[in-house]
Parts: C-alpha cells; structure tokens; sequence
C-alpha cells in the first residue's frame, strides 16, 4: 500500500505538533519566570553562567531553556550565542504591581496549578474540579487558605485582573443616590477601591474569607480612603452584612454550581433593604466568545469546578434566589453588570 499524504496534511501534522508542544512551550514560560530571569534581564544582559549562579540554577540545563525559548521570542540570544537580554515578550513577564500577565505566570507555574491541567480528563468525565484528585485531595479553597505561597499567588493574580477591570465597572455604573456598598466576596478590594476613589460620598464595606482580610486591609491601606471602608471576616453562606444601599459580587459567582449560586444570592438577599440593589458582575460565553474566555471558562472548571455563562443563565439563577434582572450594563467584551432587584 502506498503511503499518500498531501501537503495539506503535512501543514495540519505540523500544526497539531506545535498544539501539542504548546504544552511545554508554556511550562518553559513558566519556569523562567519562576527563576526571575525577567526580572534579572530587565536590569540588564547577562551570561547564561551568570543567569546559572544568581538563580541557583544547572547551568548547561538553563542555557537549553533560554535557547529554545528565544526561538519564539521570550528573550534575545545575542551573537555570542551565550549572552541574553530581554525582548519585547520577556519584558511583559516582569514584576510590576499590578501587572496582570506576571502575576498570571507565577500563578500558572505553580505545581498545584499544572497537576489540575493534568487532571482535565477527570473534570471532562466528571464535570467536577480536578484540582482535589490532582492535588492529593486538598481542594483549591483549602490550599489558597492555609498554604501562605498559594494564597499570595492566587490573590495577586485576582487582583492584578481586577484592578483593571474595576475601574469600568466604577465608570460603567451610576452611583447617584448611593452611600453604602457591600461588595461580597471582594478579594483584595480593588473594585471597592475603584468605586469610594471614583465617588467620594460613598462608604463600603467588604465581605471576605477570613485568611483574606488582612490582605485586603493592607491592600486597601495603600489607597487614600481612609475612614470610608472596613473589611468583614465572614462566609457567604452564612451571613452578609445587612442594610447597604448597594450589594455587589464580582467573579465570584463563577466559582460555583447552580445551586450553590442560588444559595449565595438568597443569602444577599436576605441582608437586602426591600429598596437595595445588587449588582452581579461577571463574565459572560456567548456565540461571541474568543478562544481566551473560553479557555479561562475550562480553567474554572479545573480549578474549582465552576464556569462562565451565557448571560440567560445569570438571570435565570438571579431568578431562583428571588430577584429580578432589571438592567444589563456591558463593562467590556465580555464583563456584563447585572443590575437585580428585590421583587
Ligand atoms: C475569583 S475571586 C474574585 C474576587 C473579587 N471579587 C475580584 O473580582 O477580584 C473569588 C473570591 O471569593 C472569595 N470567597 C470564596 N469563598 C467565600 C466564602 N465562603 N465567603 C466569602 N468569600 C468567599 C475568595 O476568597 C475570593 O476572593
């Protein structure tokens, strides 16, 4: 039998290869960033030997890591073939604060964070998290609150992201009337920071796990708020702090079944004035999605075993708890306020 493949497929073999290698391709992204060699490059070139001794480092090995990925333009190989400096690519992964790709790596470099990737089949049979099987049957909730390292990850990497949309969403919405806010769940506070910078006649308080809250107060510390918020240890499950003019949840729905989102939403509720509002903000899939949302939507699943929804179903679920969608407010191509109101 004769063998017959046409260029074609030789173009479509060559491709999945590159697919498949994307996996280490990301792995050596990672590494390097894990070394700090971005950070030693932004100051300047230097030798493979000398990148080798400030990161402890196999030198032979280092060199081979640097090489392969100068090939696709993370870092520049000069013409010694053993000197390197940073190039436009390797630039984006230096520690800035708030730099959301840097802080995006040190979070993916984390082994935790590869072994769930690893685990995906399990989430694709299961529709559960593969985080727990992949991580000797500590779940992602439990590790970011009790591993100090994981914690800082996980949180730098939310906030990185969240300081830059949180300001649209301070834009996006009017505040007029406004004096007190409640944001559940509020990570590090950037969109309560966002909102009391961008209205100066409104207070806020933020809901938060308790491991989180000092994070957040050292967070919200280096803003110029003071007197104007507090950070409340508590569990959304359990009790929301009651009377805000204004509640708002942020990408924290995401992280859950639909069930569990209806109980997060009765629980808001319950601690509603008959006339407050609450804002859910989330992404959204649609038709519309590109490859990025839809593929930060599998992380969900792998991570916690939640997911991105098309918009219908936020208002079904806002529906359930007993609410009621009355507006919709695009922030970006894919964030979306939900403005929801007691019935
Ligand atoms: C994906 S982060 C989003 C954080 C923030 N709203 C933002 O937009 O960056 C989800 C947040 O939910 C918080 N969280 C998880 N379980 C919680 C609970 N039971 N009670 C209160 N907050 C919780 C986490 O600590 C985390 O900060």
């Amino acid at each position: 039998m004769t063998e017959h493949v046409d260029t074609a497929d030789k173009g479509a073999n060559k491709e999945m290869v590159e697919l498949l290698q994307g996996a280490w391709r990301a792995r050596a992204i990672h590494v390097a960033s894990e070394l700090g060699i971005p950070d030693l490059l932004t100051r300047g070139e230097h030798t493979v030997a000398e990148l080798a001794e400030l990161t402890g480092a196999h030198a032979e090995t280092l060199g081979r890591l640097l090489r392969a990925l100068s090939t696709f333009g993370v870092f520049q190989r000069q013409a010694d073939g053993h000197t390197y400096s940073q190039s436009p690519l390797s630039a984006v992964l230096a520690t800035e604060p708030g730099n959301a790709e840097s802080t995006d790596a040190r979070f993916m470099a984390a082994n935790w964070h590869w072994a769930a990737w690893g685990d995906l089949l399990h989430s694709v049979r299961t529709g559960e998290s593969s985080f727990e099987v992949a991580n000797s049957g500590v779940p992602f909730w439990e590790l970011t609150k009790n591993d100090p390292d994981a914690k800082q990850r996980f949180n730098a990497a939310m906030n990185a992201v969240s300081q830059e949309e949180s300001a649209g969403v301070a834009r996006a919405y009017d505040f007029s009337g406004v004096r007190t806010v409640v944001d559940v769940a509020g990570g590090l506070g950037s969109l309560l920071a966002a909102v009391l910078t961008t209205h100066t006649e409104v207070c806020g308080t933020i809901l938060e796990r308790p491991e989180i809250v000092p994070l957040a107060e050292a967070r919200l510390a280096k803003a110029d708020l003071a007197g104007r918020y507090e950070v409340v240890p508590g569990d959304f499950f359990e009790r929301v702090p009651a009377g805000a003019d204004l509640y708002t949840i942020k990408r924290a729905l995401h992280d859950w079944d639909d069930d569990t989102i209806v109980r997060i939403l009765e629980q808001i509720k319950e601690a509603m004035r008959p006339d407050s509002v609450l804002l859910v903000i989330e992404g959204v899939v649609d038709e519309e999605s590109d490859q990025e949302a839809l593929f930060r939507g599998l992380l969900l699943t792998v991570l916690v075993g939640g997911q991105d929804r098309p918009e219908s179903d936020y208002q079904t679920l806002v529906d359930r708890a007993g609410l009621r969608v009355v507006r919709t407010i695009p922030v970006s191509d894919d964030l979306r306020i939900l403005e929801a109101r007691r019935d």
